[in-house]
């Protein structure tokens, strides 16, 4: 599995305006788009490409435009609606699918609970948007279900990583013939008692949604 931590220091400057807990709401959610538009330039370097021939006001020349099928951008609700617009600012054309995961507080494994997306992902390449990879349990299963339904590339986007959730997915994939990338915007110290990550942000979905 290739890991790419954003090294910017307007990466690492909204990283710490997020962390703030006195940060709001609004000026969460504001700051979340703005980073995963910078974490999508990274996130798709990989991003097939095909040639088209065009014409400048100068001369015919070939440049590339995005190949099909589409890409496919999955954000994992609820956090990962947060980082939607910021991913498809840079990918307008990519569709779009939803995977509704939920992680059990006590036992901390992750569970599906609503999914709409393309029955067959064959030669799909798939960018799944999870905001934090704390234990891995929900990005290990999201990409397990993209992966069994054909998807041939995966770059999974976080904003920050735990170490403990980077082992489970290399465990998971670092032999895998899938291609499997993670973008986050920093890697940091731990996961605590409560499965959250530490100095981490706290909830992400209850600060960019509230707590409902
Ligand atoms: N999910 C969160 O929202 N925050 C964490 O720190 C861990 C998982």
């Amino acid at each position: 599995m290739r890991i790419h931590v954003a090294d910017h220091p307007l990466v690492a400057h909204k990283l710490t305006a997020l962390r703030d807990q006195r940060t709001d709401s609004p000026t969460f959610r504001r700051l979340v788009d703005e980073l995963v538009t910078l974490l999508a330039y990274e996130a798709t370097r990989e991003v097939r490409t095909e040639p088209v021939r065009i014409t400048t006001p100068v001369a015919a020349t070939t440049g590339v435009r995005l190949a099909a099928p589409k890409p496919l951008v999955v954000p994992i609700l609820r956090a990962g609606l947060g980082m939607l617009e910021g991913m498809v600012r840079l990918l307008p054309t990519a569709e779009v699918g939803f995977l509704g995961m939920i992680r059990d507080e006590d036992t901390l494994a992750a569970s599906t609970y609503a999914t709409r997306l393309p029955e067959d992902l064959s030669g799909r390449q798939c960018y799944v948007l999870d905001p934090m990879l704390a234990t891995g349990g929900t990005l290990r299963t999201a990409i397990r279900f993209l992966l069994d339904r054909g998807a041939d590339h995966i770059t999974a986007v976080t904003l920050l990583a735990a170490p403990e959730g980077i082992a489970v997915l290399r465990d998971a994939w670092d032999a895998g013939p899938v291609p499997v990338t993670l973008v986050t915007a920093a890697v940091d110290e731990r996961l605590n008692e409560h499965g959250y990550i530490v100095p981490g942000l706290g909830d992400a979905g209850d600060r960019l949604y509230g707590v409902v």
